[in-house]
């Protein structure tokens, strides 16, 4: 099936109804290592997102992934563990589904992190990165996830995709991070779809593109949550510098590394917005 349609949706929601009653007000997606914010959930409900139709099941991170209902600093939160990435063979709009999903049971607000490379040459792995807009290449190159009839249930034909990333909520994260400690970079996001690493010259066109840090995630369920009008924090991880000096080697291994440092940075500044909101 190329384009996911209501129907798809309300079978996925049907089957979560019977198993949670939960009303989410933040769905989240956690990109790598953020085991230790899962953690300090209050847990209501959990399902593997295997039982799930339709559902994008992750193949990349070694579980199929799992959705996680409970309550985080006082709010009802719904978390997706598992995401899932264009490289991995699943079409933009089915990456989008868990995005519907979540604006379908309540939510208002969507929180999504990611790893990242640094293209800006003051990032260093361990940083982070509040996300202030991104460069949607993939979108650019045809496969927006609103390609195809368009759900008007949710949103309009055209949506806007200005101050997409909420400026109010990056403001939040600012404060956060202040109170936390934590230095909190800001700048743009350039999604591309991996799996392999870039070269040199692809470095160099995404600095030329405007952008600070560049990944492979992150941009498509941003584009489906700000067409149903949710409104989004991005947060990455920064892993790893890349190989725009033509000396660095990048690996996975490397950017797990990093994940270790990030983790608990992400998770205090998550809660510290969770407080705000
Ligand atoms: N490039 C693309 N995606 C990434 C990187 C990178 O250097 N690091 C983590 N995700």
């Amino acid at each position: 099936m190329e384009f996911i349609t209501m129907k798809m949706i309300e079978e996925v929601i049907a089957t979560i109804r019977e198993r949670s009653s939960a009303q989410p007000r933040v769905g989240m997606i956690l990109g790598s290592g953020l085991g230790a914010l899962a953690n300090s959930i209050e847990v209501s409900d959990e399902i593997p997102t295997a039982d799930l139709p339709h559902w994008p099941v992750s193949t990349v991170e070694g579980h199929a992934g799992r959705l996680i209902f409970g309550v985080l600093e006082g709010q009802n939160i719904m978390v997706l563990q598992g995401r899932t990435h264009y490289y991995e063979g699943y079409s933009t709009n089915q990456i989008g589904l868990p995005i519907r999903v979540m604006k379908s049971l309540g939510a208002e607000f969507l929180f999504v992190s990611n790893a990242a490379g640094a293209i800006n040459a003051d990032f260093n792995p361990g940083d982070l990165m509040c996300i202030t807009d991104h460069v949607n290449l993939i979108g650019m190159a045809g496969l927006s996830p609103l390609r195809g009839p368009n759900l008007d249930e949710y949103g309009p034909r055209f949506p806007d995709m200005a101050r997409a990333y909420d400026w109010d909520l990056i403001a939040l994260a600012r404060q956060a991070a202040q109170e936390e400690n934590i230095l909190l970079h800001e700048g743009v996001y350039f999604c591309l779809s991996g799996p392999e690493f870039e070269t040199q010259a692809d470095l160099k066109f995404v600095q030329l593109a405007g952008a600070d840090a560049v990944g492979m995630s992150t941009v498509a369920e941003v584009t489906v949550a700000r067409h149903s009008g949710m409104r989004v924090l991005g947060l990455s991880g920064i892993t790893n510098k890349t190989n725009l000096d033509g000396k660095t080697f990048v690996s996975h291994e490397k950017t797990l590394a990093a994940g270790e440092t990030i983790a608990p940075k992400l998770a205090a500044l998550i809660a510290g917005v969770l407080r705000r909101i």
